[in-house]
């Protein structure tokens, strides 16, 4: 298994070749790739077994957050458990029965992939929170859905790099700590309202940032991704 670089660039792109490319503008850096919903839905199972395949050192992180029934994530998970991606994930408000059940069915294969849980949305804030019924400050909702992570056995989750110094108080070191909603100095912030910027992230303690747009709408993506891994050194 590719080791696990700090950064991981979202391909959010719906076909091979777009994803192909940016793959190859990323080879020989320390940056995994993450592959969504998006590329997902256009490409299937065979597209995320063809990146694997033409890119056998780099991490891959299959970003499609399951939410349903515990036996319906677990059958899921199952179909993809030996892709050989090394992250994927899910919804930590599908309740710990499902997490519990998409553990053992990732497990299920030689070599499984680590299992996160996706905590809040990084797209979402109080308000938009409580527009859903959730009447609790974000920071509370992702720490009580980290420590149900955490009882599940999961590896660790996805949040906000807001929530690093509590969740890392209330979950410990071991636990990993993967946070989109990374932005560059300078860079906009797109759809994304809880932000940090790489350097900042890391020095909180963020073990894997996930960046999307201030790499691939850049023009040039390689050097965008070589500015930020300048940016981190000897953070
Ligand atoms: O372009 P940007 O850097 O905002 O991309 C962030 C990526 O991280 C997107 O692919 C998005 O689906 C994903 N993500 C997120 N918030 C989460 C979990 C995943 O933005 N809580």
């Amino acid at each position: 298994m590719p080791n696990r670089p700090k950064i991981y660039c979202a391909c959010d792109v719906p076909d091979l070749h777009s994803a192909l490319n940016l793959a190859q503008q990323m080879d020989g850096l320390p940056i995994g790739i993450k592959l969504g919903l998006e590329f997902f839905m256009g490409e299937g199972l065979n597209g995320v077994a063809t990146i694997r395949r033409k890119h056998p050192d780099t991490s891959i992180f299959l970003d499609l957050k399951f939410h349903d029934i515990p036996n319906t994530v677990a059958s899921a998970l199952r179909v993809i458990s030996d892709i050989g991606v090394d992250y994927t994930n899910l919804h930590a408000s599908g309740g710990l029965e499902m997490m519990q059940r998409a553990l053992d069915a990732v497990n299920s294969v030689p070599n499984p992939a680590r299992l996160l849980a996706v905590t809040v949305l990084t797209a979402l804030d109080d308000d938009a929170l409580g527009a859903v019924g959730q009447q609790v400050p974000v920071a509370d909702q992702v720490a009580r859905l980290a420590l149900l992570t955490q009882q599940a056995g999961l590896a660790g989750v996805v949040c906000s790099a807001h929530e690093i110094l509590p969740l890392r108080a209330a979950c410990g070191n071991d636990f990993i700590l993967m946070t989109p909603g990374i932005r560059p100095e300078g860079s906009a912030n797109d759809d994304q309202k809880r932000v940090m910027t790489p350097r900042d992230a890391l020095l909180a303690g963020t073990t894997h940032m996930v960046i999307g747009r201030p790499i691939t709408q850049s023009d040039n993506p390689r050097q965008a991704a070589e500015d930020i891994l300048e940016s981190i050194l000897n953070a």
